[in-house]
């Protein structure tokens, strides 16, 4: 029995391999320990913008790092598409016990991914793009699977934006999107951790041009 995982435990991978291995032995109390007990918001705050921004032709969505499918279940699927896509097969497999995507997909975002150009209508994450995980070039190749006019709503871990290149990113790429919208919201309602507990995110919102 592996001793139990947080949020320090996530902040502390460096490579994709890592993300593999943590989530790998995390995956079965992802929901109960974690999200649960600390009253984890972002999926929430991704599902409330997703119904403020989107329109009924943002379909398929791609949930990015989507996890256990937190975000999907934040979601309503009833008259839409959604897809998941994660490097953690453990993880997915308990995204696909939620019955809400149509596709599960088991990638590494930092590869060329195997999806076509323009295919998506709407891109959702939360919780990825954080320490460790994924950083900002992984925008180009879900710019390339993205049609001209799909949603972007992701979470950005608040102390990254300007520290991991966030920032020059979004004006790098400036040209193939609209005007980007931030959202600062905190990523738990019930969480004690001393260094953590009060972390933020910046949701971020634009569509490809
Ligand atoms: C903190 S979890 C967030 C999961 C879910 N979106 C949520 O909010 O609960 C981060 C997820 O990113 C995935 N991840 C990390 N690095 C990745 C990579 N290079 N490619 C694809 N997924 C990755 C992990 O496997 C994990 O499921």
């Amino acid at each position: 029995m592996s001793e139990k995982k947080g949020v320090k435990d996530a902040y502390s991978i460096k490579t994709p391999e890592d993300s593999i291995n943590l989530y790998r032995s995390w995956a079965s109390t992802y929901d109960s320990d974690f999200a649960k007990q600390n009253d984890y918001r972002s999926p929430i705050e991704i599902g409330k913008y997703f119904d403020k921004y989107s329109n009924h032709k943002d379909t398929p969505i791609l949930d990015v790092g989507a996890g256990t499918g937190l975000v999907g279940e934040c979601l309503d699927e009833s008259s839409r598409e959604i897809d998941a896509i994660d490097i953690s097969p453990e993880m997915l497999n308990i995204a696909r016990l939620k019955n809400c995507y149509s596709k599960i997909i088991e990638a590494d975002l930092t590869k060329r991914l195997l999806i076509n150009d323009n295919h998506y209508g709407a891109i959702v994450s939360a919780g990825t793009f954080t320490h460790g995980h994924v950083g900002p070039d992984v925008l180009d190749e879900l710019l390339r699977v993205t049609r001209s006019g799909g949603l972007f709503i992701f979470t950005i871990h608040y102390q990254l934006y300007k520290q991991a290149g966030f920032d020059k990113k979004i004006l790098e790429i400036e040209k193939s999107i609209t005007k980007p919208n931030f959202h600062e919201v905190s990523v738990y309602g019930n969480n004690l951790d001393k260094d953590h507990g009060s972390d933020k995110v910046i949701i971020t919102v634009f569509r490809k041009k």
